[in-house]
């Protein structure tokens, strides 16, 4: 579904990636873990086309992805939920909604209108709330619900547990497994290593711009050298 080969990306002069190399087969939800600056949201937004990529290839569904522009990766069925959610305060949840939708993917807007409400009940019932009056839970529930608008085969998911409280947390990932039961690939990097090892198929550790552990979840999740390097246990 998604290669990354060799990326080397950066802001302007300032290098912060420096071979990062990951893949997602169809179906998996594979993590990306690390400590505060390694690099994770930077990995992201390579693929999303957001940053300057200095070397490396990006493959998506068999399709060189490297050097599109961001909305026409998003067309392409890759969708980036960002870190800080990055929702529109002063517009209403079914406007936010609106503004995450991609014409041209088969599916109109009012039907996957729908999909959503009918995974997020909260955001219906808050449809004409102004984005702003919504709890951090509520909001993050947006940004999932608004990434969902571009019908991804891809979701990829920036620190989705960021300040929320661990009920809510266990709701987000309990909507994250749905996802992947219902055939969206999903990518997701966390802080919160131990809750994203418990969902994951697969993992990646990033340091200081370098993948440094790769292997199956429940392996690193189990590892006690890496929970004692990288989980903070
Ligand atoms: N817009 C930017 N301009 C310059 N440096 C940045 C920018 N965004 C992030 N960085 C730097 O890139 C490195 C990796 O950051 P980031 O990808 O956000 O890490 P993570 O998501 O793992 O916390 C950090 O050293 C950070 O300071
Ligand atoms: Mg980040």
């Amino acid at each position: 579904m998604l290669k990354v080969a060799g990326l080397k990306a950066g802001y302007g002069r300032t290098q912060v990636l420096f071979g990062i190399d990951l893949e997602v087969r169809a179906g998996e939800i594979v993590t990306i873990i690390g400590a505060n600056g390694a690099g994770k949201t930077s990995t992201l937004r390579s693929i999303s086309g957001l940053t300057q990529i200095y070397a490396g290839e990006i493959e998506f569904k068999g399709r060189p992805i490297k050097g599109l522009p961001p909305e026409e990766i998003t067309r392409l069925g890759l969708a980036h939920c960002p870190e800080g959610r990055q929702i529109l305060q002063r517009l209403t949840v079914e406007e936010n909604l609106l503004a995450g939708y991609i014409p041209g993917r088969g599916r109109s807007f009012d039907e996957i209108r729908t999909q959503v409400y009918d995974l997020f009940p909260i955001l219906r019932e808050r449809r004409h709330s102004l984005a702003s009056r919504m709890s951090g839970g509520q909001q993050q529930m947006l940004a999932i619900g608004r990434s969902l608008m571009a019908t991804p085969d891809l979701l990829m998911l920036d620190e989705p547990s960021l300040g929320l409280a661990p009920k809510i947390i266990n709701q987000i990932f309990e909507i994250i497994i749905m996802l992947s039961k219902s055939g969206i690939s999903l990518i997701v990097v966390e802080q919160n290593a131990a809750v994203a090892l418990e969902i994951a198929d697969y993992a990646y550790v990033i340091d200081a711009g370098r993948c440094s552990v790769e292997g199956g979840a429940h392996n690193v999740l189990n590892d006690p050298d890496l929970k004692a390097a990288y989980l903070g246990a």
